[in-house]
């Protein structure tokens, strides 16, 4: 992006008329339900899986909320059949699921585990018997704590470690899997676990943060390159945290912040990859990772043409400028603050403009092929009443976010896919089990599944 290509914040006005429908996004259009090995699975330390960072993480005290863990998690390990055909009883087309480099490789290199690719291959095997399309997520955030005991993303070596993870699952998935997604959100787990400690493996601070970046940078790429020489006939993505960015007012303070939030949350990870360098011109601060982390052709080897970028949405941002605050100089003002109520049950607004002008700042890179919302989706407050859960924001919410992606497809974005995030209630990182994002209820104690109001309004709407 360059200077003063800012969007400015629009009223989007998306027809209510009869165009809503599946048909109109097109007959190619991929419909999915996404989630997370750590997140669905337990079985942390099942048939020779080793521990991971949120393993680890999550069985210290204090970490997360209520002191809740994932050990058993949605029990997906064992339920796998009974989620996959609940998501073709939805009429899914595509199932994203992410694979356990430690169920793989329980020491991050070195010995592979049969155990664990035998898992992934039954998984594989349903959602294609099934008639769901596999997207396998390479990296969702459960980095092998013995890596993290070598200094994890912010150890250069990594390159090297993830490559060889890469190397062993492309090549015995080749066969079976078209779709691949090389990393989770980088600005997610290298901002949160390495700059501001809140998730695993909790390292705070730039000395951290800022290998942490240019490493997950350079294995985006590779890994990329690597499913493109193992996997003739791959379409390859990687998937970005977006939020766009609202200044507070038209203030220059908070026009200059925006762009700076922009910047790390939108940026930081894209344009390496599109050949457009490091956002150092908002992020000066960038440039000490620069001059210590970027060696000789890096810079060459962060390019990778991915066919697909996955941008994942739940709401925009408003900033305003913030002397005070270091390196960013900018603030979140709350929804609370600005008296905006529609928010989810983690606080997030609900803003399908949001969603809209995202995708529209995203489309404005002529390198960008294909765009997939890889994920998207809310938490709200759901509560069984004689059996049936009628989460009608959740509902609302899904509804409101696909006209608006289908508003912005109307107008020229080359969005092919949406993935719901996520299909049934799960493990939600630090917050534990009380955020329920699932299009299906899990009784935790039972592991009952019940599909709620927002489940069949997806299977009426793809039927
Ligand atoms: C992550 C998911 C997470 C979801 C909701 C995304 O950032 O990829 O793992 O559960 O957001 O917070």
């Amino acid at each position: 992006m360059q200077d003063n290509q800012y969007i400015s914040p629009s009223t989007i006005v998306v027809s209510q008329e009869n165009v809503f429908s599946k048909d109109a996004f097109g007959k190619d259009f991929a419909w999915g339900v996404a989630m997370a090995s750590f997140q669905n699975e337990g079985a942390w330390d099942k048939d020779g899986k080793g521990e991971s960072i949120w393993d680890k993480f999550s069985h210290k005290k204090n970490k997360i909320k209520d002191h809740q863990n994932a050990k058993v998690a949605c029990d997906f390990y064992h339920r796998f059949e009974e989620d996959i055909l609940l998501a073709k009883s939805l009429n899914f087309n595509t199932f994203r699921f992410s694979m356990a480099w430690t169920r793989i490789l329980p020491h991050g290199i070195g010995k592979v585990n049969q155990a664990g690719l035998e898992f992934y291959h039954q998984v594989i095997d349903c959602c294609l018997e099934n008639g769901l399309e596999p997207y396998v997520t390479l990296y969702h955030w459960d980095l092998p704590q013995s890596l993290e005991d070598k200094g994890g993303w912010t150890n250069r070596d990594i390159i090297d470690w993830f490559s060889d993870y890469c190397e062993v699952v492309t090549r015995e998935f080749a066969s079976k899997v078209k779709y691949w997604i090389v990393l989770n959100e980088p600005a997610g787990f290298t901002g949160l676990g390495y700059m501001t400690g809140y998730h695993a493996p909790g390292r705070l601070g730039m000395r951290n943060f800022l290998p942490a970046v240019h490493h997950a940078a350079m294995c985006q790429a590779e890994g990329g390159r690597i499913i493109r020489k193992n996997v003739p006939d791959a379409v390859i993505g990687t998937t970005f945290s977006c939020s766009f960015i609202e200044p507070y007012t038209n203030a220059e303070s908070d026009i200059k912040a925006a762009k700076r939030i922009d910047a790390l949350l939108n940026r930081l990870f894209l344009e390496p990859t599109l050949g457009l360098g490091y956002p150092v011109h908002e992020l000066p601060f960038l440039q000490n990772m620069v001059k210590k982390y970027v060696h000789a052709g890096d810079m060459e080897k962060l390019q990778f043409d991915f066919d697909f970028i996955g941008v994942q949405n739940y709401f925009k941002l408003v900033v305003k400028g913030a002397f005070w605050i270091p390196y960013l100089k900018a603030l979140e003002v709350k929804p609370k603050a600005r008296n905006v109520e529609s928010v989810t049950d983690m606080g997030w607004e609900i803003s399908p403009d949001g969603m809209y002008n995202i995708l529209k700042q995203f489309a404005e890179y002529k390198n960008i092929k294909q765009i997939i919302v890889t994920e998207n989706g809310a938490a709200f407050k759901d509560e069984l009443s004689d059996g049936n859960i009628d989460d009608n924001d959740r509902v609302t919410f899904y509804q409101s976010y696909l006209q608006h992606i289908l508003k912005a497809k109307q107008d020229g974005v080359k969005v092919n896919g949406y993935l719901a995030w996520t299909l049934t209630d799960n493990f939600e990182w630090t917050e534990g089990y009380k955020p329920r994002f699932g299009l299906v209820h899990i009784d935790f104690k039972t592991q009952q599944r019940t599909v709620k109001k927002s489940g069949k309004w997806f299977r009426e709407f793809l039927s």
